[in-house]
């Protein structure tokens, strides 16, 4: 299988998860243009559409991001943008004296068949926590606690992340239709 990602660390956890079904995952590492939307399903679907042209299918990239509930979903689409801006230090200004720190990452994976793109989406609620924690991962892992866990993503390492995260969530959705759909013969 083929994943398109400048983020090596996309590349990684989703390694770690192809693994465990035999499944060695190739890396395309390349930046590709992103259009902007508040709908991140027409993000990825625009953006398989461009990868199409330059990159030999089948392969799958993935748009991800974070909504915080106090904020009405911020920073959503613009996620990455954000982070480059004003880091984890910026959000936790934001959410300074705000009681209700529950978030949401979300994952969507955007897989071309040769044919057609499917769309698998996976999520994972958790909450802002008050501090950095952690130095694994990446993004906005130090300061994002999933739910039933005393460790934020940062403080993880790639399976445990694994065993929570938003991507793998989606990953389980994209699994699912390959062992029913696609790639019959190297699973
Ligand atoms: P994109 O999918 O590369 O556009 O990701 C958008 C941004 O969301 C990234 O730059 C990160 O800041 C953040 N992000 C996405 N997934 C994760 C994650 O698993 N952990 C932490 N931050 C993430």
């Amino acid at each position: 299988m083929k994943i398109v990602t400048h983020n090596k660390n996309k590349y990684l956890e989703y390694k770690e998860k192809f693994y465990e079904y035999g499944i060695k995952l190739d890396w395309v590492n390349i930046e590709y243009m992103e259009i902007q939307s508040d709908d991140p399903m027409k993000i990825v679907y625009e953006s398989v559409e461009y990868v199409k042209k330059i990159v030999e299918e089948p392969f799958f990239l993935e748009d991800a991001g974070l909504n915080i509930k106090s904020l009405n979903g911020f920073p959503g689409p613009y996620s990455s943008y954000v982070h480059n801006k004003i880091k984890n230090s910026g959000i936790l200004k934001l959410m300074q004296n705000i009681e209700d720190r529950s978030a949401e990452f979300y994952a969507i994976i955007g897989y071309f068949d040769g044919n057609e793109t499917h769309l698998f989406k996976g999520s994972v609620k958790g909450k802002i926590i008050e501090e950095e924690k952690g130095v694994n991962g990446f993004g906005y892992d130090p300061i994002f606690k999933p739910n039933n866990s005393d460790k934020t993503f940062g403080e993880m390492d790639i399976k445990e992340k694994n065993s929570f995260s938003h991507r793998s969530m989606a990953f389980n959705e994209f699994i699912e239709y390959l062992k029913k759909f696609g790639e019959k013969n190297k699973i």
